[in-house]
């Protein structure tokens, strides 16, 4: 076989946070994909990095007093710990704010500049002068411009859709500080994309790089109108690389994020003696990201735009996945669902995670939900129940004998799974590790199905049936090993195990077509516990103790009457005044997303009896339709219908408190109140 060579990455972890179970997915898939690449003979290699630029890591330095680039060190110490926790291996993990990130900017900048993509624009931006910063939009709240609605977003209006900059919020407020900022003119630099469109737009949907939904979803939303030109720079203070031909702007940390994929390559490639062009600048060598699908803009339009001018080579593939829900539910503080690595860490084998991800693992965009009990079921029967159970009940039937020094005849089962390693390996090449773990999991049962028709515990106890009983261990170890050749990039601690029992480790995935006879085994020692529901149990509790405690902090840092200062009270009414807003509670009947519409949510809410009314409501960032389904709510029931343009009619509005994005809070009656009451 053809080796390849293949580079790989994974989306760089922002160095303003620690490692959850969300983040994992995508390293657990990507390291399972990597490995598996590995074990077929090609030159594979996983690079990664902390991203370490931009506002929010300048802010929380500065809030915790001490410099960018120690809060950096950090968080790289804490991210490489927790991957490593769970066995997830790179060839190199760099950073962002690397000289060898910042070396491979320059020239990328240089060509954007020479091809004249690059223009000038003086823009109004919002600048907070106690904080000394200038305010990206979502560290503005203030009125709409356009139909007055309190605290909406720097960009755009949750209530009527209105998409604005923050300059021209009225009344707009820091999140930073509390203070008004002023506006101020500053030039960005901005790169005009749509000279790429018609590039852009064969490679999306032609090339075959991307899942056809995702080719489908860009065509869709952005490649059917002009591309906006991409603001690019901005003015200090910023934590990032000055740019060389403008002095006192920085690259936004989009910029340099992506390119720090090539860093960390440069990183590997000065360490053992490689050359980068033979990477990332060869029609040889195949380019793999793994990516979340919250930022396929980012790494299916601008990235490709800026590798195209700087002739550099296109991604081969960009495999993009879902989210996380656990449970059925988005991950939850509250709920303790929102689990940190490190806690994980603390109560449960990381194997089991791998195998649990890798079991609901597919090629499509889909979220992913990992249920709690099904893992618990799931590793008990699959990794304990069918794989290991081969070994731990055959292995010490052979303690004395070892393997037989001849392959018995086991009716065909060690040629039917070693011919299943092409299908296997087709599902793990195409990232269908749902797919691969079922076969294996199949070829696991009939391995169990000899294993119980041939009663290896009875014929120990039978003097002239122990040739039998070496021939029967015999086989079902060699099945055993072969699966675990199959499993070995799910499960690498596993492999290791298995190759101490078999004093010979598994080199290749071809190592499944060789049977294994006239040894010795060494000492066989446990391979895997069943999981305790009792861990699952602490861990969940662990995430949610964690959390109270920063809930508590966060309640008393909420109580400092910020919120208040952010929009103070309005003007008095008198009582008639108010008692002319009919608030009615109401039921959520249905929820439905809004197409085209970031915020917006479709409710039909029940007011009893026949009465519904249609409400289109900007919480799309804080509640999925599912979570509303069901639940009571708070409603304006005499509102005028308002028109929302493109989006439809709204029959009112329900009541909601918090400044936006995922900080809104419905408001719902206490249990017992009905749809229709009028709140009062
Ligand atoms: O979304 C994120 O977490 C980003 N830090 C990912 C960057 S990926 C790459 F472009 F650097
Ligand atoms: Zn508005």
């Amino acid at each position: 076989m053809n080796q390849r060579r293949i580079l790989v990455t994974s989306a760089l972890p922002y160095a303003n946070g620690h490692i959850h179970i969300g983040h994992l997915v995508e390293y657990i898939q990507t390291d399972i994909w990597v490995r598996f690449q590995k074990l077929r003979g090609h030159d594979c290699r996983y690079m990664c990095a902390d991203d370490t630029h931009g506002t929010a890591i300048m802010i929380r330095a500065q809030k915790e007093g001490r410099s960018e680039e120690a809060l950096i060190a950090e968080m790289s110490e804490a991210h490489q710990r927790d991957f490593a926790g769970f066995h997830i291996e790179f060839d190199n993990y760099g950073s962002t704010n690397s000289e060898n990130s910042k070396k491979h900017c320059s020239p990328i900048w240089q060509a954007l500049r020479d091809k004249g993509l690059v223009k000038e624009n003086e823009i109004e931006q919002l600048f907070d002068v106690e904080a000394n910063t200038f305010l990206a939009d979502r560290f503005v709240k203030g009125t709409c411009p356009k139909c007055k609605a309190v605290n909406q977003n720097g960009d755009s209006c949750d209530v009527c859709g209105a998409v604005y900059t923050p300059a021209e919020l009225i009344d707009p407020v820091s999140i930073l500080s509390g203070t008004t900022p002023e506006v101020r003119k500053a030039v960005h630099l901005f790169v005009e994309i749509e000279s790429l469109h018609e590039f852009l737009n064969d490679w999306t949907q032609n090339s075959g790089a991307l899942q056809k939904e995702i080719s489908n979803y860009l065509k869709g939303h952005f490649l059917g109108e002009p591309l906006h030109d991409w603001d690019i720079s901005r003015p200090a203070p910023y934590f990032g690389f000055e740019i060389p031909d403008a002095p006192g702007n920085y690259w936004y940390v989009w910029f340099d994020a992506p390119i720090g994929y090539i860093g960390s390559t440069q990183d590997w490639c000065d360490a053992n003696n490689q050359d980068i062009k033979d990477w990332w600048w060869s029609e040889d060598c195949e380019i793999h990201h793994f990516i979340g699908k919250d930022i396929t803009y980012f790494h299916t339009l601008f990235w490709p735009a800026m590798l195209k001018s700087a002739g550099i080579q296109l991604p081969t593939k960009v495999h993009i996945h879902g989210f996380l829900n656990v449970n059925g539910e988005k991950m939850s503080k509250s709920k303790g669902t929102f689990v940190q690595a490190a806690t994980y860490l603390e109560h449960l084998n990381p194997s089991y995670l791998r195998y649990y991800y890798a079991s609901k693992l597919t090629n499509k965009v889909d979220d992913l939900d990992l249920n709690l009990e099904e893992f618990v079921n799931k590793i008990n029967s699959d990794l304990v129940g069918k794989l290991v159970n081969l070994a731990s009940r055959t292995a010490k039937f052979i303690k004395d004998v070892g393997l037989s020094a001849t392959y018995p005849d086991d009716d065909g089962l060690f040629a039917d799974t070693a011919s299943a390693g092409d299908e296997i390996a087709e599902a793990y090449e195409e990232c269908d590790f749902n797919k691969a773990m079922r076969l294996l999991m199949a070829a696991a049962d009939k391995a169990n199905e000899f294993v119980e028709r041939s009663a290896p515990w009875k014929l120990k106890k039978e003097a002239d049936k122990q040739q039998e009983l070496q021939d029967c261990c015999t086989i079902a170890l060699n099945l055993f090993r072969q699966l675990v050749v199959y499993i070995s990039p799910v499960l690498p601690v596993l492999a290791a195990q298995v190759d101490e029992l078999f004093g010979k480790a598994i080199k290749h995935w071809d190592d499944s077509k060789e049977q294994q006879v006239g040894y010795q085994l060494n000492e066989f020692k446990h391979l895997m516990q069943r999981v305790d529901p009792k861990a699952v149990e602490a861990m969940i509790n662990d995430s949610k103790s964690a959390d109270e405690e920063i809930a508590e902090k966060q309640d008393a840092a909420d109580d400092d009457g910020s919120a208040l200062e952010a929009e103070p009270l309005a003007e008095t009414c008198t009582f008639d005044d108010f008692m002319k807003v009919d608030l009615r509670v109401a039921r959520v009947v249905n929820a439905e997303e809004v197409k085209k519409s970031k915020k917006l949510l479709k409710l039909t809410l029940s007011l009893g009896g026949d009465n519904t009314r249609t409400v289109l409501a900007g919480i799309k960032t804080a509640y999925t339709p599912e979570q509303l389904i069901g639940r009571l709510v708070v409603m304006v029931a005499n509102l005028a219908p308002r028109e929302m343009g493109k989006f439809g009619t709204s029959e009112g509005m329900v009541i909601a408190a918090g400044p936006g994005g995922e900080d809104i809070w419905l408001l719902s009656p206490d249990s017992g109140a009905k749809p229709g009451q009028r709140v009062h």
